[in-house]
């Protein structure tokens, strides 16, 4: 009985494989059995959490896929794709739970180049960050969805509006001096007590600061283009190119993603609308400011609390396309999708130890002309994101002495360039004996 009720479960499971399944819109109901039937599939590389609840309660789910599900492990990037944000915009959402289904089919098939990924990398997918928004725009009868219902949560909060503004701390530092990074440090107190954030922005806050991820894309719809920080400009004004000190790193993302996606980066592509502005669009890629400003984004707080990258993937004209097209738009995806995750792989990487090889954490990496630093995790491990070229890297921790290293970095992989750094502690210890050696020295040549 019991190995007849596997058999089904197999074949159910086998059927319901990347290449056969149908792509149908998920409800809340379904999109949890999606991700469960993808997990008893790849046990072994999946793993499902909630990192918290939505207003009415439904869980924020998130799928990993890594050879070791539910650690982090030490040299290893961790990546995450954050969709539906937005509730209306559901593409994404299908997208992501189609991505897990083809990474397991693909790694069961022993398809090199996924076995490869799921080896090297954590990926976390997160196919819904408002799920009570779509369920929402999920439930208007008709194929035509309106273009606003279920944008926001359930108590009419725009997400991508919610999040700290750390962008005019960033800009009044450019101005007086001050970090570009991890600005949220000071301020962590006031996000716990902030009652004008949401329970699924203080969620994905929470989950931002406790897993040190390195690369990250946000999936909305309405247009078609991948966006890249600044989002927010920094005078005010609605359309001002607003450039980062990744700029050039950004720019080379977004196109990794763009690129593969032939919708998005083809140049002859009519705007989704004759009213839109395109103008800031090239190569399928755009400037969050230069398209249009907006403060409180997710964008550019991953960049400003944490170690993390992140870009903003418009996905499709159509918020919430006829069901008939999800298919085509994986099509024009997948490649991108895949392409994306592996960027996470580019720069400089390595650990910061003391010399007797103990882990630094929280040791700060610089790299000489850009104005952002990163910081080791627990096991003093590191990720630089870079574009090509030669860089000075330096490693620093309170009570260290700095190192100070030459890099090449090329497209890819990244290069491996791990940091001793001396304790200031024993460097003193030594400076001491020195000094008495000298003396015992002396004394004897001068018969004291
Ligand atoms: C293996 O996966 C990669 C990445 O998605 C894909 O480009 C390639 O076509 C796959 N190979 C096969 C044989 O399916
Ligand atoms: C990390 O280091 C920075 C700068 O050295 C410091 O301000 C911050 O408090 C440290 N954070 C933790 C969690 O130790
Ligand atoms: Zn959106």
């Amino acid at each position: 009985m019991a190995a007849k009720f596997a058999l089904l479960l197999l074949l159910q499971l086998a059927l319901t494989s990347a290449d056969d399944m149908s792509m149908e819109y998920h409800r809340y109901d379904e999109l949890r059995k999606a991700l469960v039937s993808v997990w008893l599939q790849c046990p072994t590389i999946a793993r499902i959490y909630t990192v918290g609840e939505s207003v009415e309660g439904r869980e924020l789910l998130v799928l990993e896929m890594s050879d070791n599900p539910g650690k982090h492990e030490a040299g290893e990037p961790e990546f995450k794709y954050v969709a539906n944000m937005h509730g209306n915009e559901a593409v994404g959402r299908e997208l992501l739970v189609y991505l897990a289904q083809y990474l397991c089919d693909q790694y069961q098939r022993g398809n090199q180049t996924v076995v490869d990924l799921i080896h090297n990398t954590r990926v976390h997918l997160m196919p819904s960050m408002n799920p009570d928004g779509f369920e929402k725009a999920a439930s208007q009868s008709g194929e035509i969805k309106d273009w606003f219902v279920g944008r926001t949560n359930a108590q009419g909060v725009d997400l991508n509006r919610n999040f700290p503004d750390l962008d005019r701390i960033a800009y009044i530092n450019e101005r007086e001096g001050g970090a570009n990074n991890h600005l949220l440090q000071n301020i962590k107190k006031s996000v716990d007590e902030n009652t004008k954030l949401a329970p699924e922005t203080k969620a994905v806050i929470r989950w931002i600061m406790d897993v040190p991820f390195v690369l990250s894309a946000n999936l909305h719809g309405g247009d078609v283009v991948a966006n890249y920080p600044y989002d927010e400009t920094r005078t005010g004004s609605a359309h001002e190119y607003s450039a980062s000190p990744d700029d050039a790193l950004f720019k080379s993302l977004a196109k990794a993603y763009s690129s593969f996606n032939p919708v998005m980066s083809d140049p002859g592509r009519a705007p989704c609308r004759q009213s839109d502005d395109d103008a800031s669009f090239k190569d399928g890629v755009t400037n969050g400011g230069a398209w249009y400003s907006v403060p409180g984004g997710m964008q550019d707080f991953n960049y400003l609390s944490s170690n993390c990258f992140e870009i903003t993937l418009e996905l499709s004209c159509d918020k919430f396309p006829a069901e008939d097209t999800l298919k085509s738009y994986w099509e024009q995806n997948q490649d991108s999708l895949v392409n994306y995750i592996q960027q996470v792989h580019r720069g400089v990487k390595g650990f910061v130890r003391d010399l007797q090889g103990n882990a630094i954490s929280n040791a700060t990496i610089s790299v000489e002309g850009i104005d952002h630093d990163v910081t080791t995790a627990k096991d003093g491990d590191y990720w630089r994101l870079l574009i090509p070229g030669n860089y000075k890297v330096a490693a620093s921790a309170p009570g260290y002495l700095s190192v100070i290293k030459k890099v090449a970095v090329a497209y890819s992989p990244a290069t491996r360039v791990d940091f001793e750094l001396e304790s200031l502690m024993e460097r003193k210890e030594e400076e001491r004996e020195e000094l008495m050696d000298w003396w015992k020295m002396m004394s004897e040549t001068l018969n004291f």
